[in-house]
Order: C-alpha cells, then sequence, then structure tokens
C-alpha cells in the first residue's frame, strides 16, 4: 500500500480582512407597513428595525459578493492571485447549479481558485470561517476567501406580515490566512432539524413546476418564518452556545472586547447580552437597526461597520455567532484584524 503525503499547512488561522457591500437604497418603515398592515412603531417597538438595505436590479448576488471581496482582499494586503479558495454562504443565488463562488472567483481574478457555495442560511458566514480555518490549517488553501451574500428581497413576499418587514440584502466578506497565533478559535455549531420547518422556503421547485401528474403552482416559493418559536429559541439556547464558544477558546467575559451576533432583530440581541451576562465594556453590533436582517451576509457587514466606526479596533477579541434556518448555528471567537 503507498504512503500518502500529509497536508502541511500553517499552524494557525486568523482574520486578515474585512469588506462590506450594502445596497444603495435604504427602504424605510414607512414604505413596507402598508402592504402587511404594520406601523413604523409596532416593527421597532418588535425588532428594532428602522430601515433595511434591498438592492436594486444591477445589485446582483455576484456583484455585491465582488465589491466586498475586492476590498477584504486588499485589506489583507494580498493580490487577488494569492486567493486559492473561495467560499460563498448564500441562500438566495436563484440559480441552483454552478456554484455562484466560481463566477466571483473568476471576476475577482483568481488564478483557478477552489470555490464552491454553502448553504448555512443566516449561520452561513460563520460556517465558512470555521471551514477557512480548517482549510488552512490543514494545508489546502492558504488564503480563503469568505462571503456571506443575501438577495432575499427575490424570495420575500411583501404581504407577508411575519418576515417583509425583517429581511435585507448585501454582502460581506472576509480572507482567512495563516497566523503565528491563533487567531479564529474552536467553532462551536450545531443543528437541529427537528425545527426544520420554522424557517423555510415555502415549497420546492417541483411543486412549482410541475410534474407529469401533478400541475405546478406557478408561484414563487417565498420565505416563510414561524417567528415567535425562532424568537424563543435564539433568545434562550444561543446565549449558552456563545458561552461554549468562550470557553473553548479560553477567553473569560473580561477578556473580551467586542460581540457580533447575527443581526435578526434588536431584541434577541439585547435578550443574549442580558444572559450572557455582558459586561459594560463588551461594544454589541446593533448594525440590525438600519440594515435589517441580511442573513449569511449579516455578521460580517456588523463586523465591518464596527471596524469602521472604531467600536472594534484591530487586536480586540470578538465573539461572533450566527443562527438559522435548519435550524442551524455556528460560533467562534476571532481575533479582529
Ligand atoms: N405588524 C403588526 N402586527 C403584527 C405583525 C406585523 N408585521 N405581525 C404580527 N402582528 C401581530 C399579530 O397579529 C399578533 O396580534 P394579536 O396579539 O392581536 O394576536 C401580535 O402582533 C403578536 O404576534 P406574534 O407573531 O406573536 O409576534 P412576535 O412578538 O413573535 O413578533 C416577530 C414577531 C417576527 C418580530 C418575532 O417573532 C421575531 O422577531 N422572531 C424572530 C425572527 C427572527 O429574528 N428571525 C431571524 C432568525 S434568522
Amino acid at each position: 500500500m503507498a504512503t500518502i503525503a500529509g497536508g502541511t499547512g500553517a499552524p494557525h488561522a486568523r482574520i486578515m480582512g474585512v469588506g462590506a457591500y450594502r445596497p444603495t437604497r435604504l427602504v424605510p418603515n414607512s414604505e413596507v407597513v402598508d402592504a402587511i398592515d404594520s406601523s413604523d412603531e409596532w416593527i421597532q417597538q418588535r425588532s428594532g428595525i428602522k430601515t433595511r438595505r434591498w438592492a436594486g436590479p444591477e445589485e446582483s448576488v455576484q456583484m455585491m459578493s465582488v465589491e466586498a471581496s475586492r476590498i477584504a482582499i486588499e485589506r489583507a494586503g494580498l493580490d487577488v492571485g494569492q486567493i486559492d479558495c473561495v467560499v460563498v454562504a448564500t441562500v438566495s443565488h436563484l440559480l441552483q447549479t454552478p456554484a455562484v463562488a466560481t463566477a466571483v472567483a473568476h471576476e475577482l481574478g483568481t488564478d483557478g481558485a477552489a470555490a464552491f457555495d454553502i448553504s448555512a442560511a443566516c449561520s452561513g458566514f460563520c460556517h465558512g470561517i470555521a471551514l477557512a480555518s480548517d482549510i488552512v490549517r490543514a494545508g489546502s488553501a492558504r488564503h480563503v476567501l469568505v462571503v456571506g451574500v443575501e438577495r432575499l428581497t427575490d424570495i420575500l413576499d411583501l404581504t407577508d406580515r411575519g418576515t417583509a418587514f425583517i429581511f435585507a440584502d448585501g454582502a460581506g466578506a472576509a480572507v482567512v490566512g495563516p497566523s503565528d497565533t491563533p487567531g479564529i478559535g474552536p467553532v462551536v455549531w450545531g443543528s437541529d432539524g427537528e425545527q426544520f420547518d420554522l424557517i423555510r422556503q415555502r415549497e420546492d421547485w417541483r411543486d412549482v413546476v410541475g410534474t407529469d401528474t401533478q400541475p405546478g403552482s406557478g408561484v414563487m416559493p417565498h420565505l416563510t418564518m414561524q417567528g415567535n418559536p425562532v424568537f424563543r429559541w435564539a433568545s434562550f439556547a444561543m446565549a449558552k452556545i456563545g458561552q461554549q464558544a468562550l470557553d473553548s477558546a479560553g477567553v473569560s467575559l473580561d477578556e473580551l472586547d467586542v460581540f457580533v451576533p447575527h443581526q435578526a432583530n434588536m431584541r434577541i440581541i439585547d435578550a443574549m447580552a442580558r444572559s450572557m451576562k455582558l459586561p459594560a465594556s463588551v461594544k454589541i453590533a446593533r448594525d440590525v437597526a438600519d440594515q435589517g436582517n441580511s442573513s449569511a451576509a449579516s455578521v460580517p457587514l456588523a463586523l465591518d461597520r464596527m471596524m469602521a466606526e472604531g467600536e472594534a479596533k484591530s487586536g480586540d477579541t470578538a465573539l461572533l455567532i450566527a443562527f438559522g434556518a435548519g435550524l442551524s448555528y455556528a460560533a467562534q471567537v476571532v481575533t479582529v484584524p
């Protein structure tokens, strides 16, 4: 039997640069309330959302990914040719195959980087960071570009009271590369498929198109959500996952500088912070108020904003946690680049 050579990766991995793309159109609550018989006051009180970013026709999943990635690569101090793997987390690239990651890698001008998409809904970006860290340490690639991107407005039913005011569009990207010291802690991740139906595409594409025996609905399969059980799950179960990620990284609450939870709903963010007993010194991402919930893009968008506004500084210790459809979740401690 032949001896197969093992990979030779970096001792550790770190985030080297972060970039973001926000659609130019800012949509206030006043523009969504009529179709769902709601009010600005109700939306702000229940979700903390005042405005959201919705993409225009030119702001495709690919376009937003490329824009965010260019910034992340530049901030990482790399040439695009040094990116040898591209991972795109999304659930709203409506061409089922091939992966949008290959088009992103090509448009960026990588030298034929490995490229694939992952589907983990709102937790996709944190799954991507975990994969990238392992890829770099295993030696399968040296610099991995991770993109979280959504154009959820394509799958939103603007008359659905439970989703129309929450979801949004955008892209965030991070470059993960080698490091002499640990810059990405162990991931704590998991799923609860018993709650598969809580957030889901309403029906599958065969139900839309039809089969030989069954006519199709011909209606776009929108996103549906049972908000209340999701709210309860996220508010209580996710704080424990955040604490586990801190414990796995050997980081105490006093050593934490920045908390970047998935930007689902301001009440969930507040409930998690309370439940985790975060010290007042910890800066908390609250991007959801102006951006809405942009699913896989929400964590990198929120982190990028905190860095731009000086709330998160290079070398700070940050806890990332994301959760959503599946149900699925992933959390890790990282060093801010
Ligand atoms: N506008 C105004 N009223 C609304 C409404 C809307 N868009 N949607 C529901 N209501 C009403 C309901 O009819 C109900 O009225 P009633 O008390 O007279 O029967 C009341 O508000 C409460 O409805 P409920 O569905 O229990 O609301 P809620 O407190 O659970 O809030 C969400 C709804 C969606 C804001 C909340 O469940 C939530 O944020 N869930 C988590 C969503 C999330 O973050 N998902 C992303 C995870 S990736």
